[in-house]
């Protein structure tokens, strides 16, 4: 059998793009060393290879039940398996699509599944690498991820890879953004699944607010691997995922903020920062502002916010470009474009009013303020995995990031073939005027020739001026950006077909093949369709093969004239921000070995050389002796612009740490009452948890300075609980160094009678209700306080404090002042709601309090409570309604995108997924656990003396969910009634409700 472990340890030497010398030095060793390390390994699988043909295509399936049962049992490790498992996967390969992976391939694969980044160039078949630590680590039982960055790659590469799975007998998906709830659940019981980072997190937030166990999705984080790891882990982690929904209505506001940003003068009354993204309000800014809005000073409760909108205004204005940062669609909404990709970002709002500013900016009403709902970085989304991987062509400038912030090591996997790319130095001209004539003219000469030509540029703006040239010049193009989405990927597809002339922002078609001569996929999906036939039918291999090599005989006569004629051309007309993406650019020629060029044309003019090196670049035109037209090839000029681009870099990486030090409060506190939330709608401690909060509470209040005086105890205490506490238990509670422990004692003892009263079942439901409802109503008051704190955050900078350490303390605060709303809101409320038994139906399912969107990406527009459903418990006040549960009853759920051979697991119900330890309370010092939990402890010792000894000592967790308690139907018309209507009642009395039957055969019929 072929092996070519030499060739592989001969391009060690050849890292990754663009990598300087020193980092070569010092990472090629350590590279080298992790690469050679996987020598054995490999020879191992090649040594499986005659095995694996050995085996039928039943074998295959019945292999791959028998290594999930050993992994099961806990007889074989994966790592034991990967052998064997990487030698089906390949043959797998080999059989249904005609590819056998290569051994570098083998290597990417194991160092994907070590939890590594591996970098792999463009072309070098990232795709199928990740089909072979999917399929092991998927044996082990639990669903694993494939991360793309956008719906087409998702849907492509599960289409694309899905013959190898199926020959494996394992079942695969992809998520799509349009797919509703009920169609997202059957394909997260797939063995493998195919999203993007935006589905998935969407996804675990949406879940996070859903009402009901059952409908949740997503289950077990347990492996995931990022595909172009740096766009999603870099690039987009500057960005959270937010889930809004409308507040209040401050559209006025905005109008005002914006007509004023218009009055004001740059330099005179406020700075531009043009590298923060900033304005800053000088004196006269702020003094004329005020006037302007007519309030006496911004810096008096309540106009603080004023500031704010005006800044956002402002950098509305003079920071965000349209059809740069942003274009407006059709209907009047501003999209917002990602800088680095060029794509539209549909669904993703800038947050703290920005969005809106620019809006008001654009003459169109802005949407409804949004709150935030639910939010988490894609940083910590990710973090949560328990092993996460990634691969793409570009790591290594930023391995030190994905160390720091994710743990993740990188390792430049070398190339298949050697590369021959010829990367030629940048020219650079004087203004950008000469060097878009220059730009013009390159094009002109080279496709002439029928070289084909990739054009990268900077934004949506740019790859318009370079159509418009070509256009003016007569030269026929595609452009490639964020505006026509869709056909992306078939443009680049055929970019490197003869005389293909393609205008991209950067990036953009990133995950697509360019072949030279025409991409060979391309073309056969073209042919397949011709003939009727469908890739990967197994029952048609036959037939797919001869078509196949049909394609790939024509394939190879138009490649040998494109390679003819020198390649594809990679032209840059302007240095990115980051290095990593001109490299990106560059690497989209000279895949696998082809010839191919890149050279990038610059000017003196180019945002980063303005931004960064204004005085410079005037001595350095009179140094360099810089004519009209005159192009320099300079070493000097090359260096100045990486110099800037590490700025940038740094500063980038600045603002994606920071992002995460803010989140990570919010990521604890998001932990933890998810944590909760998730043991409440799985029926895990209900009692517990609320007993607990009743000892929190009592112990809170009566040390509170207010209560220090028994009778204000006592008020509140009737107030919250619906009965008095007897005027020595409460003095004793509220002295100093009091005892509050005998009146949790009495609490729990109503709590118990209550329970008796009620039965255990309907008691555990209005447990859930009121936990899940005061959970998500005052979680979702503390998102919006948590925003507003960090908007105002900056400006406590001008008090002489540390926004990040400020933000932290307020944030801790605030949590706790969360946890104190959301005990008083279920221990004032538990005793005294009234519960109709009989109307129990849905009871479990609190009304839904925002509308999950349907399709990701797409934020909710309107999460109010919109289906009428109504609380099924009664609320204190009112009498009982009818509640309906609120899951929409006849959706049957749509088959997977690929649905499986055979069913790979029984869609059984998800296994509970706590994100945090059950505990309420955090591991914050700030919140004594022990003390409380001893409290507890002994208020329960106390409470069981007391009372009756059959006390249930833990609570059910199962319980039947809605219908069906004891005192079902028959009890459909009686009152409800309260504790206090019950007391004193005897078995044999006549019921309180009126209903003249005796209470033990009425209410108290189940006591
Ligand atoms: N072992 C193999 N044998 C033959 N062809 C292969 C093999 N592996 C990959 N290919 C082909 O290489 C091409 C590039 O694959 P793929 O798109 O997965 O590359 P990539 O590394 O993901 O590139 P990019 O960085 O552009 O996403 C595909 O057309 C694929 O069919
Ligand atoms: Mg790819």
């Amino acid at each position: 059998m072929a092996f070519d472990w030499d060739k592989i340890t001969d391009r060690l030497g050849s890292l990754g793009e663009g990598v300087g010398k020193t980092l070569k030095g010092v990472f090629g060793a350590r590279n080298e060393r992790m690469v050679k390390r996987l020598e054995p390994l490999v020879r191992k699988i090649n040594a499986l290879e005659t095995w694996a043909k050995s085996l039928t295509a039943e074998q295959f399936q019945e292999q791959t039940r028998l290594f999930k049962e050993q992994v099961a049992k806990g007889e074989k490790t994966l790592d034991d398996i990967l052998p064997e498992a990487f030698a089906l996967a390949r043959e797998a390969s080999v059989r249904t699509l005609g590819m056998r992976p290569y051994d570098v391939q083998l290597v990417g694969g194991i160092v994907l599944h070590e939890g590594k980044i591996a970098e792999m160039m463009t072309g070098e078949g990232k795709t199928l690498v990740a089909t072979l630590p999917l399929y092991l680590n998927a044996l082990s039982g639990k669903t694993v991820y494939l991360v793309t960055v956008n719906d087409y790659l998702a849907r492509r590469d599960a289409n694309w890879m899905g013959p190898i799975y199926d020959y494996l007998g394992v079942a695969v998906a992809s998520i799509q953004s349009d797919m509703s709830p009920w169609e997202r659940q059957p394909v997260y019981l797939c063995d493998i699944v195919y999203g993007t980072n935006n589905e998935y997190g969407f996804d675990y937030l949406r879940d996070n607010m859903k009402t009901r166990a059952e409908e949740q999705v997503q289950r077990t984080l347990s492996f995931a691997i990022v595909d172009e790891v740096d766009s999603i882990l870099v690039d987009e982690a500057r960005t959270p995922l937010i889930i809004s929904g409308p507040a209040s209505d401050t559209s006025d506001k905005y109008k005002l903020a914006d007509e004023i940003a218009q009055k004001l003068v740059k330099d005179e009354h406020f700075e531009v920062k043009e590298k923060e993204r900033a304005v800053a309000l000088l004196e006269a800014g702020i003094e004329l502002a005020e006037k302007l809005v007519g309030v006496p000073s911004f810096f008096v409760p309540p106009h603080e916010d004023w500031l704010h909108f005006i800044e956002n205004a402002l950098r509305a204005h003079h920071i965000y470009h349209r059809d740069t940062e942003y274009v407006v669609e059709g209907d009047g909404e501003v999209v917002i474009v990602d800088e680095f990709t060029g794509r539209k970002m549909s669904g993703r709002r800038w947050s703290d009013g920005l969005h809106q500013a620019v809006e008001t900016k654009e003459g169109l009403k802005p949407r409804q303020e949004n709150q935030t709902l639910a939010t988490i970085t894609l940083q910590n989304y990710f973090r949560m995995f328990k092993k996460l991987a990634g691969m793409t062509g570009t790591a290594i400038t930023e391995a030190g990031e994905f160390h720091k912030i994710y743990g993740l090591d990188v390792v430049s996997i070398p190339t298949n073939m050697p590369i021959t790319r010829e990367d030629h130095e940048d020219v650079v001209y004087r203004t950008a005027g000469e060097k878009w004539k220059a730009i013009g003219n390159e094009i002109t000469e080279v496709h002439q020739k029928g070289q084909p030509v990739l054009v990268g540029t900077t934004s949506i703006e740019k790859s318009e001026t370079v159509s418009k040239l070509l256009t003016g010049r007569g030269i026929p193009h595609e452009v490639l950006n964020a505006k026509n989405h869709e056909r992306e990927a078939m443009i680049v597809a055929r970019a490197g077909e003869k005389g293909s002339i393609v205008v991209a922002t950067n990036m953009a078609g990133r995950g697509t093949d360019i072949k030279l001569g025409g991409n060979f996929e391309y073309r056969l999906n073209k042919a397949l369709e011709e003939a009727g036939l469908v890739a990967g039918d197994l029952e048609k291999l036959d037939e797919i093969a001869a078509i196949r090599e049909r394609v790939r005989v024509q394939c190879k006569a138009d490649e040998q004239v494109v390679l003819g004629l020198g390649g594809l051309y990679v032209l840059g007309t302007e240095r990115h921000e980051a290095r990593r993406i001109d490299n990106q650019l560059r690497g989209r020629t000279g895949r696998q070995g082809d010839i191919g060029k890149s050279r990038f044309f610059l000017s003196l003019e180019d945002d980063l050389m303005r931004i960064f090196y204004r005085d410079w670049v005037k001595n350095a035109m009179e140094r360099l002796g810089m004519t009209e037209d005159t192009p320099i090839e300079s070493g000097m000029v090359t260096r100045a612009i990486a110099r800037a681009q590490k700025k940038v870099e740094d500063r980038n990486f600045e603002i994606r740490r920071n992002l995460l030090e803010y989140d990570e409060v919010m990521n604890e506190q998001r932990k933890e009452i998810y944590g909760t939330r998730q043991d409440v709608l799985e029926k895990i401690e209900l009692r517990e948890k609320v007993e607990f909060m009743f000892a929190r509470a009592i112990e809170r209040h009566a040390r509170q300075v207010h209560f220090q005086d028994a009778e204000g105890f006592r008020t509140w205490f009737q107030r919250s609980f619906g009965f008095e506490v007897p005027p020595e238990m409460a003095g004793d509670a509220t002295a100093k160094a009091g005892n509050p422990k005998p009146v949790i004692a009495l609490v729990l003892q109503h709590y118990e009678e209550r329970e008796k009263a009620l039965g255990g079942e309907i008691m555990r439901q209005v447990e859930r209700y009121l936990l899940l409802k005061a959970l998500d109503d005052k979680w979702r008051d503390h998102l919006l306080a948590i925003d507003s704190l960090k908007a105002g955050i900056g400006l406590r900078g001008y008090a002489q404090v540390d926004p990040k350490t400020e933000y932290k303390k307020e944030g801790f605060q605030l949590f706790e002042q969360l946890l104190h709303a959301i005990e008083d809101e279920v221990t004032g409320l538990i005793l005294r709601i009234q519960v109709d038994p009989a109307a129990n139906r849905g009871l479990g399912t609190p009304p839904p309090r925002y509308v999950s969107p349907v399709g990701a990406g797409k934020l909710p527009t309107n999460p109010a409570l919109s289906d009428g459903t109504t609380p099924p418990v009664a609320q204190p006040t009112s009498n009982s309604s009818d509640g309906s549960s609120n899951t929409p009853s006849g959706t049957t759920p749509v088959a997977p995108v690929r649905p499986a051979p055979q069913p790979a697991r029984p869609p059984a119900p998800p296994p509970p997924r706590r994100p945090a330890a059950g505990g309420f309370v955090p591991a914050s010092q700030q919140f004594d656990m022990a003390r409380r939990q001893q409290a507890l402890a002994a208020a329960r010792e106390k409470q069981q003396q007391q009372s009756q000894p059959e006390a249930p000592a833990a609570a059910s967790t199962g319980g039947a969910r809605g219908a069906g308690s004891g005192t079902g139907g028959a009890n459909a018309s009686k009152r409800v009634l309260t504790p206090k209507d019950l007391e004193g009642v005897g078995r044999n009395d006549v019921c309180p409700c009126g209903s003249g039957q005796k209470f033990k055969k009425c209410h108290g019929r189940d006591l």
